[in-house]
């Protein structure tokens, strides 16, 4: 939880910088150790335009992740089509924070729609997550792309001797002015087709258990269906069980097999792990819906368990289950030893268990982000505002905003203030510290502040129960 109010805070230091009003190339030339990825960038003018008028998160793989990229593919320069694809598939759509990846799962879709790699309506999608707690992007046969810490290792080498002094200063979140850049630390892998992932994934059981249903055979409409329909999911297992030594198949018609086989895929609304719901039905090729069933934060296809999420596919996403899912059985639901087990029979408690009081956190969390996002956009506009005053003064002192943040479209929308104050310590040239409060009015007493001293520290206070008060303060 600490590192995310970090971002938090990066959050706040970019939304000071005076940087953000400036178009995406001059952003990315004032960044070192990425000229390899912008270089290609600037030779795509359109691209460029389109970043410049939209609002996008921009994910940058340095330098070092593009020499390794192109090392393994050495004739992508010479493929203009390539070049493009793989820039598309890094511009993802809308602004992300880093410090909103992982907190839900979160599927956002590219610019990528070039039909020689990729069917899936509105654009191919990148997986903004966590991995080991660091904001990640997760690509195709779920390649993790980190993206990089505030500060790096300089990876330049001169006569083979890394200059470990230098060091590269980056920031988690780059505004530019369409939106955010993330810098990270691998290529993106585009998603391949379904048998293509599986293959390069090592699910070696589900290619045993696709053999015994006669689908890898070319001339099996299977292979049809995987390879040209758009928008699929494909519910599977991967599970020694089902795997070569399993006969539950075994006399099966070939209509059967085939019923089993649509009845596993699921067309159109792509069901990442974020579309997942209790109690959802889910259409089928086969004509009939199998049932979706949370139980204990496990997601079910009718009894079987999503065991592994979210393998982006070039037509969709392959969601493994541990047993196959059979049209005869779509009234089965996940075993009732798993329901009974459920803590919530247990009325009358007096406090809030660990994980609802963490939801409550997040939540809090992540409705503040907003209204974090919305100051963003607030600042910014007075800022261009005020950019021929020449007040070079304008942060100081105090402020005090009201900010309306949209949380739920049927209640009330509940008002946030945002009050800012910024003082410089030791006169002009100084540091200057600047301390930002969103609270929930009536105003509870003053939070709690950083000690005058320290160079880095985020303090962080949420008050009680409404009315709630968060505060944070960075120094620079
Ligand atoms: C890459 O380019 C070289 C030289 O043009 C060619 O010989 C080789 O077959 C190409 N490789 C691939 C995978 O296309
Ligand atoms: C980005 O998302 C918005 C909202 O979903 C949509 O209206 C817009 O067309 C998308 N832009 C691109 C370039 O895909
Ligand atoms: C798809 O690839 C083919 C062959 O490489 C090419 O001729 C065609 O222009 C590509 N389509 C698009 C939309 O780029
Ligand atoms: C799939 O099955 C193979 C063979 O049992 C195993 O090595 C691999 O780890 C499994 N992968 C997943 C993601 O379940
Ligand atoms: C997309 O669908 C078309 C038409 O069905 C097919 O020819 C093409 O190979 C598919 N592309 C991908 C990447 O699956
Ligand atoms: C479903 O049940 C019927 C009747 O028992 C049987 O004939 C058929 O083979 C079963 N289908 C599958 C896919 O198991
Ligand atoms: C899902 O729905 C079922 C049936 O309505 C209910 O018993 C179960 O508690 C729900 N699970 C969750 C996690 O809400």
């Amino acid at each position: 939880m600490s590192n995310w109010w970090t971002y938090l805070a990066f959050l706040a230091l970019a939304a000071c910088g005076l940087t953000a009003d400036q178009d995406v190339l001059t952003i990315l030339r004032q960044q070192s150790g990425i000229g390899s990825f912008t270089g290609l960038l600037e030779q795509d003018g359109d691209l460029v335009d389109i970043l410049n008028q939209g609002t996008f998160s921009v994910i940058v793989p340095d330098d070092q992740a593009m020499s390794d990229f192109i090392a393994n593919n050495p004739n992508i320069t010479s493929d203009a089509n390539a070049v493009r694809a793989l820039l598309q598939y890094h511009i993802a759509n809308g602004t992300h924070p880093s410090a909103t990846f992982g907190l839900q799962p979160l599927f956002v879709p590219t610019l990528l729609t070039d039909t020689n790699y990729t069917n899936v309506t509105g654009g191919q999608v990148v997986e903004l997550s966590t991995d080991n707690s660091q904001p990640a992007v997760i690509s195709g046969v779920k390649a993790v792309s980190r993206v990089q810490e505030a500060v790096s290792d300089h990876r330049d080498t001169y006569a083979g001797v890394v200059r470990k002094n230098d060091l590269i200063q980056w920031q988690q979140d780059i505004f530019y002015l369409g939106g955010l850049i993330h810098i990270v630390d691998s290529v993106l892998t585009i998603p391949l087709s379904f048998p293509a992932t599986i293959t390069k994934a090592g699910l070696t059981d589900l290619i045993a258990l696709l053999n015994k249903g006669g689908w890898l055979n070319p001339s099996s409409p299977a292979v049809t269906i995987v390879n040209t329909l758009s928008d699929l999911t494909v519910f599977a297992p991967n599970s020694s069980q089902f795997g070569a030594s399993f006969t539950g198949w075994d006399g099966l018609s070939a209509t059967d097999l085939l019923s089993i086989f649509k009845y596993s895929i699921s067309q159109r609304n792509v069901q990442y792990s974020s579309e997942f719901k209790n109690n959802s039905k889910v259409p089928t090729l086969d004509g009939i819906s199998a049932t979706m069933t949370e139980v204990n934060n496990g997601f079910y296809v009718d009894a079987s368990h999503i065991t592994t999420r979210d393998y982006i596919t070039s037509n969709g996403v392959l969601q493994l289950l541990d047993s196959p899912l059979n049209p005869n059985t779509t009234n089965s639901r996940p075993f009732s030893g798993h329901i009974s087990s459920s803590p919530s029979s247990d009325g009358g408690s007096g406090g809030l268990s660990a994980a609802a009081g963490a939801g409550i956190g997040i939540a809090l969390g992540v409705l503040i982000l907003g209204g974090a996002l919305i100051v963003v956009l607030y600042i910014r506009t007075k800022r261009r505002r005020r950019a021929g005053m020449g007040d070079v003064q304008r942060l100081d002192g105090e402020s005090r905003e009201r900010v309306i943040y949209h949380s739920d479209a049927d209640g009330p929308p509940p008002t946030y203030e945002l009050e800012t104050k910024s003082v410089v310590d030791g006169g002009r040239g100084g540091t200057r510290t600047h301390v930002f409060d969103l609270q929930h009015p009536p105003n509870p007493p003053s939070p709690l502040e950083i000690d005058g001293i320290e160079r880095s520290r985020i303090n962080i206070t949420i008050e009680g129960s409404p009315p709630r008060h968060l505060g944070f303060q960075a120094r620079y």
